[in-house]
């Protein structure tokens, strides 16, 4: 499998999954935009790619803004020439029943986890569509289709992100553009390392593979979606949870 001379951008890649799916397509040999709203995070992966000898480029960028998805777009097709794969990964949580939840936080949600990822999708469409080929992967979670006490906010925009995915694939498949979410079950990342012991021990039972997966075992799927082997897949949300919901 390689992505030699694909040119990819990962959203939210300073950290977590983003960071795991940045360094896989790296190693793989595409030249990687590593896209964060934290620059300092997004800078230090990307230094840390071309420390292994691979090829990537920092860029500061707040996905639910409209217009700096299309500034970070222009920039990366002015710099690399085009844009191959887009992983839209960037996502938040704010926590709280409904009753609970401020009416901020389940904007605030939204706009980023799927707001943003409609923005990326506008900004990068008219490039690859010109090229006439594509891959965008936008990641979704298994939230989204189970939905989970306290989490209103992440499980909707997780679940948009879904009907996003198919509305986009249909639009842009003629294209040559293909669009797949992928659907992560528990992936120890800093957006989970806060939760305790005995709701880790609680989700293990609930696994079939009785582990808590890897941001690795996601960007595993990721680069497989974006590469040549991955291209007659379009429209699909993937679950990648160990075995958890099916
Ligand atoms: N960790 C899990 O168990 C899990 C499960 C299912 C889905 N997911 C999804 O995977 C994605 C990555 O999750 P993670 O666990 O690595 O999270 P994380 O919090 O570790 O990392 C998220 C990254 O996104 C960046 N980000 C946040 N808001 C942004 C914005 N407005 N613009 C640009 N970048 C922004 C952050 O700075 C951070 O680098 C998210 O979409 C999340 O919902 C995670």
């Amino acid at each position: 499998m390689t992505l030699e001379g694909k040119r990819a951008v990962v959203t939210g890649g300073g950290q977590g999954i983003g960071r795991a799916i940045a360094l896989k397509l790296a190693s793989l040999g595409a030249h990687v935009a590593v896209a964060d709203i934290n620059e300092k995070s997004a800078r230090d992966v990307a230094d840390e790619i071309t420390a292994a000898g691979g090829a990537a480029t920092a860029y500061r960028v707040d996905v639910s803004d409209h217009e700096e998805t299309a500034g970070l777009m222009k920039d990366v097709v002015e710099a690399l020439g085009g844009v191959d794969i887009l992983v839209n990964n960037a996502g938040i949580t704010r926590d709280n029943l409904i009753l609970r939840m401020p009416p901020e936080d389940w904007d605030l949600v939204l706009r980023v986890n799927l707001t943003g990822t409609f923005n990326c999708i506008r900004a990068a469409a008219r490039p690859m569509m010109s090229q006439r080929s594509g891959r965008i992967i936008n990641i979704s979670s298994i939230i989204g289709q189970v939905g989970n006490i306290g989490q209103a906010n992440y499980a909707a925009s997780k679940a948009g992100i879904v009907a996003l995915t198919k509305t986009a694939a249909r639009e842009l498949g003629a294209r040559g553009i293909t669009v797949n979410a992928v659907a992560p079950g528990f992936i120890e990342t800093p957006m989970t390392e806060s939760l305790s012991e005995k709701v880790r021990e609680d989700f293990t039972t609930k696994i079939l593979l009785r582990r808590l997966g890897a941001p690795e075992d996601v960007a595993n799927l990721v680069a497989f979606l974006a590469s040549d082997e991955g291209d007659y897949i379009t429209g699909q949300t993937i679950n990648i949870d160990g075995g958890m919901v099916w």
